[in-house]
């Protein structure tokens, strides 16, 4: 079979922010290339870009200069109806706090994407029901979000992100609210996705994020400044990680 391609991938991608006082160089000039299977992790200190960056392949933002293209769509040439169904069909985006709508059910919150899609109700709430088995959560589907633990509305969320088989997770801080155990638990739902075929990018600066990640990519001042393939602790998959 023909080799598909990079899922994602940016041509000296920059994002520059500027104000009558300065013009701050939020990602500049970033070449990065993903695929189906990968779990990247995107570390680097507070303000090297890696939001910014995040929010460019989703399409939530457009670059100053440079191309982003996703599953061969270059973002900022296509329209704004485009680029929502695009995300809405290719590209689930995880934030630090879960923001799940409080007055829907667990799986009400992970159906509505689909809903969105043109999926009847019935049919996105068993798809619904079987994501969320497949983030561990199986029989919570009824739940309000209140009545789940941070880690499992995080988990919810990850659900939603991926629902109406979307192939892209892009995740800022995902685990930012959670406690060790439950981040770590959360990193290991993350790798067993890419495992899967899912392409997951997660900004974190959490240490366990480039230990479960398949390659580890580090930003400085809004570029990128170096790269490891690999785990880098060679820490098995599920493994847990003490507290
Ligand atoms: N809307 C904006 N207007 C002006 N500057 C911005 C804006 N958004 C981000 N920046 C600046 O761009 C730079 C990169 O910010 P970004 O949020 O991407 O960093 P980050 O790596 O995600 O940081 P953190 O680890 O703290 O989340 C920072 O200097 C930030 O102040
Ligand atoms: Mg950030």
């Amino acid at each position: 079979m023909a080799d598909p391609g990079p899922l994602i991938s940016t041509r000296q991608v920059q994002r520059l922010f500027v104000s009558p006082a300065e013009t701050v160089r939020a990602v500049d000039g970033v070449d990065f290339e993903a695929s189906a299977g990968e779990f990247v992790c995107l570390f680097g200190h507070s303000g090297s870009g890696k939001t910014t960056l995040l929010n460019l392949l989703a399409g939530l933002d457009l670059p100053t200069a440079g191309s982003v293209m996703v599953a061969g769509h270059d973002l900022a040439s296509i329209s704004v109806d485009d680029r929502i169904r695009l995300r809405r069909q290719e590209l689930g985006v995880v934030h630090q706090a879960h923001l799940l709508i409080n007055e829907f059910t667990a799986a009400e919150n992970v159906a509505l994407p689909m809903e969105a899609n043109g999926v009847a109700t019935a049919t996105a709430i068993d798809e619904a029901e079987k994501l969320l088995t497949s983030v561990g959560l199986h029989g919570h589907g009824a739940r309000y979000p209140s009545e789940l633990s941070g880690g499992q509305q995080q988990r919810v969320g990850i659900a939603r992100a991926l629902s109406g088989g979307r192939r892209v997770l892009l995740a800022d801080e995902p685990t930012g609210s959670l406690d060790s155990r439950n981040a770590a638990a959360i990193f290991t739902l993350l790798a067993s996705l890419a495992e899967a075929g899912t392409l997951v990018i997660v900004a974190s600066h959490d240490p366990n994020c480039q230990r479960y990640a398949t390659r580890s990519v580090e930003m400085l001042d809004g570029q990128v400044v170096g790269q490891v393939v690999g785990q880098i602790s060679g820490k098995a998959f599920g493994e847990t990680v003490a507290p």
